[in-house]
């Protein structure tokens, strides 16, 4: 079976735009695309960016530039602090550090007007560092295909996308993944598919769910149908991992043991994410705690969160299979149950584990 990142490479490669941009790896051409790109879109961009280049070559032809000269090519494309900035930061480079740009985002974050955006997607572009880019086309692709909290956590967000970046070739995967986002998996429509991950995405055929995801880096603070919204940044926040176990066309629930907080509910195995571990560490530690089972392989299935008054839990689901599902023991549990997807509609779950079964609904349309 293929990586998603061998995917993802395989369909940008057959279906990519040819941009100017894209021929380059000078860090100054690369600066003026991003900075032109940041509030504008790319076919607009276009003939802005030719002229830009043939007015201003290079970082000194910009720097030495009157404010007036770089005003007037600027001029049509909006929000013309950027011009400002983006002479900024070339004067510094040409002036200050004899035309050399760093080949870090931390490095470039220094320059005066670059932002973390920016400064990574000038460390990748030019530099090939292996950095994640997260804007809002980005962000939704993720959104969408793991299904992500919404609204997702800012650091959160980044740290798994970092953990995605294909290190091999991480400016084709960057790139790849602003195409997929830009072309088929669109705010308003996805053309699911035509995908490259379709196979693998939470909200293919969701339209509800693809809603939700279209703006996820707007969307501050509403309420979301597959949960709360988080509202109070102060208040303590827990995440929560739960195994949707599969095998044979049956699911595995397990009944909460009586005197247990929402004893006598059935449930999905699994806890609370301790410090240092990511989902799939804890998941796999739950399973083997909970059942004496060993996980093959997890997908996220669906994420949310819920508000208990003086805490946040953000529960992220994954579907699971395990190595011998056959051997699973009830060691945290009064009793494990094997069920069919209309039985596991019937259970009755705690409130707070509502949003499984409406995502379970739709995945198998019951
Ligand atoms: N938006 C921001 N950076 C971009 C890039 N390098 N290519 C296409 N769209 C972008």
């Amino acid at each position: 079976m293929s990586s998603p990142q061998q995917e993802l490479l395989s369909w940008y490669a057959a279906n990519k735009r040819d941009l100017p941009w894209r021929h380059t790896r000078d860090p100054y051409r690369i600066l003026v695309s991003e900075v032109m790109l940041q509030q504008t879109q790319v076919d607009r961009v276009l003939p802005f960016y030719q002229r830009w280049l043939a007015s201003f070559p290079d970082a000194q032809t910009c720097a030495e530039a009157e404010l007036e000269v770089i005003h007037r090519q600027w001029k049509g494309l909006g929000y013309p602090s950027r011009a400002e900035r983006l002479q900024l930061a070339c004067r510094e480079v040409v002036q200050q550090r004899c035309g050399q740009w760093p080949d870090t985002a931390a490095g470039l974050q220094e320059l005066p007007g670059i932002g973390p955006y920016t400064a990574g997607a000038v460390a990748c572009f030019a530099f090939a560092a292996a950095v994640p880019l997260v804007d809002t086309n980005v962000a939704r692709v993720y959104a969408r295909r793991d299904g992500l909290t919404m609204p997702p956590d800012k650091k959160e967000l980044w740290a798994h996308a970092a953990a995605q970046v294909d290190p091999g070739d991480p400016i084709s995967y960057n790139n790849a993944l602003m195409e997929l986002g830009a072309l088929i998996c669109g705010a308003r429509s996805a053309d699911c598919g035509a995908c490259p991950w379709r196979e693998r995405c939470v909200a293919r055929g969701d339209d509800q769910r693809q809603q939700e995801t279209a703006n996820p880096l707007k969307v501050a603070s509403r309420k979301d149908s597959y949960g709360v919204a988080i509202t109070d940044r102060k208040k303590p926040r827990h995440h929560v991992v739960l195994a949707l176990i599969h095998h044979d066309g049956r699911y595995l629930v397990a009944k909460r043991p009586h005197g247990a907080h929402v004893g006598g509910f059935w449930e999905l195995p699994g806890g609370k994410r301790e410090k240092g571990e990511d989902d799939r560490v804890a998941l796999a530690r739950e399973v083997i705690e909970e059942l004496g089972g060993e996980i093959l392989a997890a997908r996220p299935f669906v994420s949310w969160n819920h508000d208990y008054g003086d805490r946040y839990i953000s529960f992220h689901c994954y579907r699971c299979r395990l190595f011998k599902p056959e051997a699973v023991a009830p060691l945290a549990a009064d009793e494990l149950q094997w069920v069919e997807p209309a039985a596991f509609m019937q259970l009755n779950f705690p409130p707070a584990n509502g949003p499984v079964q409406q995502r379970f609904k739709k995945y198998h349309r019951l």
